[in-house]
């Protein structure tokens, strides 16, 4: 099933009645959730948790008395991005006399990679005040579906994602890989495919707009005006992915380039990026998602410079809008650092400035500055801006910021920026 036609949840919507919403107190035998306890990671390692919620588990046998084993408790790991959150057994927990506190001030994630927190810049949590924060993760603190199918994928979810009712509380939400309509059966899955048009075609809807035939990518622009259900139906999936993101019902406003590995059995979504036909705000990128099946190859940091690329077409600079989720903002301060550190050794023998940066790149100024700053390549003499021009700092910096990403080849790209067509209002 689509989205189109059913239920249609507001962002954030409350949580479906089949979602356990009691404190767990009230569940006879389980345990207590007051204090925080240690709970195993699928990794193995035991971490500081607090239980957010039990649930009686699928081999509890009625005839017995209930006691905590006969429970499955919902997990958040202290120091983890609520993406960790998951339901485990009594047997991978273990008690500890550590009262759980609630903390009345706002809350700093760790990052990704290490525990070191974020700074307020380009925090996940930007434009939230302590209660937005507080009623947010209240309304979204459980993921109702637990892994989706794709293609030849499988992977866990993240997130909430507020999909109509009538699909919450399933284990594996399977989704047909070319026009992202989901379905709880197998059986369902296979008749759709049976006479879905893009299935046949095998390829998104949309004009192909990029191809590189060497590294076999495409990628596909999508008008939300032209393709309602398939661009709802994206949102409704990346959500499974982003935590402080608004769902956007009305994809009219937005283009969505999706970016595809192509073989001889179709052009398969790899992930993508959203973009608004006309922003007041001048976000050149509204959301931005690689499947998790395919992260870490590159593709996010070619999503970036694709957007970049497209807003240098538009003859525009921009900047993605915030807030940033913690993987969005190490990708792009990623990007950004080997971006100028690339500008900086092509022009290491001309005039430096920032405005010719943003021109030649696309980055606003203001992301530039942030970047220099947190990168320690800028300092300030009487005021002045002195931006640091030693290579093998310039070096040391750009290699500790990762791999650069997938290149765009400007040559492959093939397209117009957006015209509203005469007649049709802007929403
Ligand atoms: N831990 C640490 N660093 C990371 C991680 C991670 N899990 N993921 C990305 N990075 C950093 C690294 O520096 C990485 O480079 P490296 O792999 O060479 O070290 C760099 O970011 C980018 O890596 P890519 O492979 O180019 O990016 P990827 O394809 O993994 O996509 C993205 C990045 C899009 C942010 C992905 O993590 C994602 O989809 N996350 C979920 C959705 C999300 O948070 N989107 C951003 C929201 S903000 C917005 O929409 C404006
Ligand atoms: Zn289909």
């Amino acid at each position: 099933m689509s989205a189109k036609g059913k239920n249609k949840a507001k962002a954030f919507a409350t949580l479906p009645n089949a979602v356990p919403t009691s404190s767990t107190k009230i569940h006879e035998g389980a345990l207590d959730n007051s204090n925080y306890v240690l709970a195993q990671m699928k990794n193995g390692k035991w971490e500081k948790a607090k239980i957010i919620e039990c649930r009686l588990s699928k081999d509890y046998d009625p005839k017995q008395k209930k006691v905590d084993s006969s429970y499955e408790y919902y997990v958040h790991y202290e120091f983890y991005n609520r993406r960790m959150d998951e339901w485990v057994g009594r047997e991978r927990l273990q008690l500890t006399e550590d009262p759980i506190i609630e903390d009345t001030q706002p809350k700093k994630r760790p990052r990704p990679s290490d525990k070191r927190e974020v700074t307020a810049e380009n925090d996940e949590h930007e434009g939230m005040d302590q209660q937005s924060l507080i009623t947010h993760e209240m309304h979204t603190k459980f993921k109702t579906i637990e892994k989706i199918e794709f293609g030849q994928y499988r992977c866990d979810t993240w997130y909430y994602s507020p999909f109509p009712s009538g699909y919450h509380n399933i284990d594996c939400l399977l989704i047909c890989e070319f026009c992202l309509s989901f379905y709880i059966r197998k059986s369902e899955l296979q008749r759709h495919q049976l006479k879905c048009v893009l299935c046949k075609l095998g390829h998104p809807p949309g004009d192909e707009m990029y191809r590189d035939t060497e590294r076999r990518l495409s990628m596909f622009e999508i008008d939300g005006h032209k393709n309602p259900t398939y661009c709802e139906n994206l949102c409704y999936i990346a959500k499974l992915f982003l935590d402080h993101k608004n769902l956007y019902y009305d994809v009219e406003p937005f283009l969505f380039f999706v970016l595809t590995e192509y073989n001889e059995t179709g052009f398969h979504i790899v992930g993508y990026f959203s973009k608004e036909k006309e922003s007041s705000q001048g976000w050149n990128l509204s959301c931005i998602l690689t499947f998790p099946f395919h992260q870490r190859k590159g593709y996010g940091k070619f999503l970036i410079s694709m957007s970049y690329q497209l807003s240098l077409i538009e003859g525009k600079y921009g900047t993605p809008e915030r807030p940033l989720s913690d993987l969005g903002r190490e990708s792009y301060l990623s990007w950004w650092t080997q971006s100028i550190i690339d500008y900086l050794k092509k022009n290491k023998d001309g005039e430096i400035t920032i405005a010719g940066l943003t021109k030649e790149t696309g980055i606003k100024d203001t992301d530039a500055w942030w970047t220099l700053e947190q990168k320690h390549l800028i300092k300030y003499q009487q005021s002045q801006p002195l931006i640091c021009m030693d290579m093998a700092y310039l070096d040391l910096i750009y290699s500790k910021a990762g791999r650069p990403g997938l290149p765009v080849k400007k040559d492959c790209i093939h397209w117009v920026p957006y015209k509203r067509p005469k007649g049709q209002d802007k929403n």
